[in-house]
């Protein structure tokens, strides 16, 4: 009996020695100390021997499974330290490692450029107003005094809604509903999305951005218009260009002009840019028709306006060398990220 105790010993200890992890650890000590364990059958069977033979054995045996007890729970400590640093070594961050760039995207070429236009604007104490791109006949033609056979009012031209609504074909509602809301003094721009029936192609886009302007006071006179934007044209564009105004037509406003400037890549001797002639159409203007001031019922004897309006993309083609209109809708980040 002696000699079986002390050969579970040396065999406990060398399986002991050689288990690696928690779990064969506790396999072996169910093995040795459980209830069906070797050491305990030996601790079980001791109440069959003579009692100072007990004495003897029991002793070693009680010995016994210390010894092993202790062996098992200090390998056990073992294992769970090994595993622990197995599982931080694989949880190991390098805090100096340099964080993924966070991309924060970018602003349009399209929304840069009406922000460009409206700080220059707000600089001259302009405010900006909204207004809403489904639009009443009315405001988009009627108000503005488009003749009831205007071209532009053709079902091939302007997407309608129904017979009295429709895609505002141009931003120059937004003067209507603000001299129906607002009373003189009036300084105002709307940027905003337009629509045409056009078929895209580089200068056409069925859907394209205005700015609309609009100044009614006391005593405003064509010089009034020309010095502002002639100032636009200039922060726009750069101190040296110059502008001229051309006559035209507009339902809306009597006189009518367009503003050219001077070509800011050639300082008009003739180039690409403004196709040899040295200038460049920049925005339709004029001075508000007395019949839109009475839309908005405001006393014509007592004010004058006048108004403008200008293609948002067209600015941004010119400013940026951009050659075709559908790139802004694309959403090609390459061409985004460029500006
Ligand atoms: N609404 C005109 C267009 O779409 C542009 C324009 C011309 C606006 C003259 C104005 C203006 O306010 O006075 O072609």
């Amino acid at each position: 009996m002696q000699q079986k105790i002390s050969e579970l010993l040396d065999s406990a200890k060398l399986q002991i020695e050689s288990a690696k992890d928690e779990a064969s650890i506790e396999q072996l000590r169910v093995a040795y100390l459980g209830k069906k364990g070797e050491i305990t059958a030996i601790l079980k069977s001791m109440k069959d021997l003579a009692p100072e033979e007990r004495k003897a054995l029991g002793a070693k045996a009680n010995e016994a499974r210390a010894t092993i007890e202790n062996l098992i729970s200090s390998a056990k400590d073992t294992a769970k330290e090994a595993a622990k640093s197995i599982r931080f070594a694989a949880e190991k961050i390098d805090v100096t490692e340099p964080a993924k760039a966070i991309s924060l995207g970018k602003k349009h070429m399209i929304t840069q450029t009406i922000e460009e236009i409206s700080e220059i604007f707000a600089s001259m104490g302009y405010s900006v107003t909204e207004g809403p791109e489904v639009e009443t006949v009315f405001h988009n033609f009627d108000a503005l005094n488009a003749a009831p056979n205007h071209p532009s009012r053709d079902l091939t031209d302007t997407f309608y809604i129904t017979e009295d609504t429709l895609l505002r074909t141009q931003t120059s509602p937004v003067q209507v509903r603000t001299l129906q809301s607002t009373k003189p003094p009036i300084k105002v721009i709307s940027p905003g999305r337009c629509f045409r029936a056009d078929s895209p192609d580089a200068t056409h886009s069925p859907m394209f951005h205005q700015v609309e302007g609009l100044l009614v006071d006391e005593g405003v006179t064509m010089a009034d218009l020309k010095g502002t934007l002639d100032y636009f044209a200039k922060k726009m564009f750069g101190a040296d260009v110059v502008t001229k105004f051309r006559p035209h037509f507009f339902p809306f406003t009597e006189p009518s002009a367009e503003m050219d400037m001077s070509c800011f890549k050639c300082g008009g001797k003739g180039c690409r840019v403004c196709k040899g002639s040295g200038w460049i159409e920049i925005l339709g203007c004029g001075m508000v028709h007395p019949n839109v001031l009475e839309v908005g019922g405001i006393d014509t004897e007592k004010y004058t306006g006048f108004a403008f309006g200008m293609g948002v993309e067209r600015i941004a083609m010119l400013k940026h060398g951009i050659e075709d209109i559908r790139l802004f809708y694309e959403n090609d980040l390459r061409f985004v990220n460029q500006f």
